[in-house]
């Protein structure tokens, strides 16, 4: 008998081939599903291949638990929106899709990093308004990359891909992560990474610990007219705090491409002028997205023939 496989996102059929090459039955989302309809549909299911705003939560895994439901693959690195730790005690695999998306990502971080120290948003805006008068000696100032220092928050692949990027701009980069990374530049307290930083990015998945890690007390600790980028989730950044700091002028400016609870972004970010606002497309290439359903897919077959998938999350 075949197995049915509920791939929610709509994409091109050659991205989700290994299913159908597999001889798998493949049940198409139509649009992205509520809730509910991912209850539902997990009933009937073997396996879900999801993206981020899918929410597999308890109450989804326990009704395709009480089915055949056995892995869930996501389309994504970060898996914040699924419950593993439900998954793990009801045996349900989870997989992700790290590795194929650092050099995206990092070039989002890195595009962010210079139309903020750039001015590029603020600067398009006084162009498309009317208000460009002509070239000015003092118009519309940045900061040098060059010779500055960029503190990445978390060093993972990702962060490690803006790292490379950063030095062919000439910038001094450090790090912080939990564990000491033993590579030249690491700062084992986050509150010196602050201190010591023109830009922070930060590149960390959200957890308990992550949440609000970068908030109103550590951003007072960066240099005033400092820059902080988010590529990873929006949560890890206290959006209140940021909105704050960038109106007092603490820091310069900032950059981000996530947020908590999007697709809605808070009406004071929005109304931020010196901040780059871009909607969630850190991996949003073609290349890299085939890559990472093509990913997410074969490692679902791979559970499905009872094979240890390539990427498995460990609650
Ligand atoms: C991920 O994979 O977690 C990214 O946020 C998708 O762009």
């Amino acid at each position: 008998m075949p197995l049915k496989v509920l791939v929610t996102a709509q994409m091109p059929e050659q991205w989700f081939d290994p299913l159908k090459r597999a001889g798998h039955d493949i049940v198409l989302g139509k649009g992205l599903l509520d809730h509910d309809e991912l209850v539902e549909a997990a009933r009937e299911i073997d396996a879900i291949v999801s993206v981020l705003t899918d929410p597999i939560d308890a109450a989804v895994l326990e009704s395709g638990a009480r089915g055949s439901l056995r892995v869930v693959g996501n389309i994504a690195v970060g898996y914040d929106n699924i419950d593993v730790r439900r998954a793990a005690e009801l045996g349900i695999s989870v997989c992700n899709t790290p590795g194929v998306l650092d050099a995206a990502t990092a070039d989002v971080a890195m595009f962010l990093i210079l139309a903020c120290t750039r001015r590029a948003s603020a600067a398009e805006y006084a162009l498309r308004s009317g208000a460009w008068t002509g070239w000015g000696l003092t118009n519309l100032l940045g900061s040098d990359l060059e010779g500055s220092t960029l503190g990445l928050v978390g060093y993972g692949r990702i962060a490690r891909a803006v790292e490379r990027r950063a030095n062919g701009f000439s910038m001094r980069v450090l790090h912080h992560t939990r564990h000491d990374s033993g590579q030249s530049g690491y700062v084992a307290d986050l509150d010196e990474l602050m201190t010591e930083s023109d830009v922070i990015s930060v590149h960390v998945p959200l957890t308990p610990e992550t949440l609000g890690m970068i908030d109103a007390r550590r951003l007072r600790l960066m240099r005033r007219g400092g820059v902080v980028v988010n590529t990873a989730r929006g949560g890890v950044v206290d959006e209140d705090a940021l909105a704050g700091a960038l109106e007092s002028g603490e820091l310069a400016s900032a950059g981000l491409d996530v947020y908590v609870g999007e697709p809605h972004v808070a009406a004071r970010l929005l109304a931020t002028p010196n901040l780059v606002l871009l909607p969630h497309i850190g991996s949003a290439t073609w290349g890299t997205r085939s890559k990472m359903a093509l990913l997410a897919c074969e490692d679902v077959c791979r559970v499905l023939e009872g094979r240890t998938p390539k990427n498995p999350i460990h609650a």
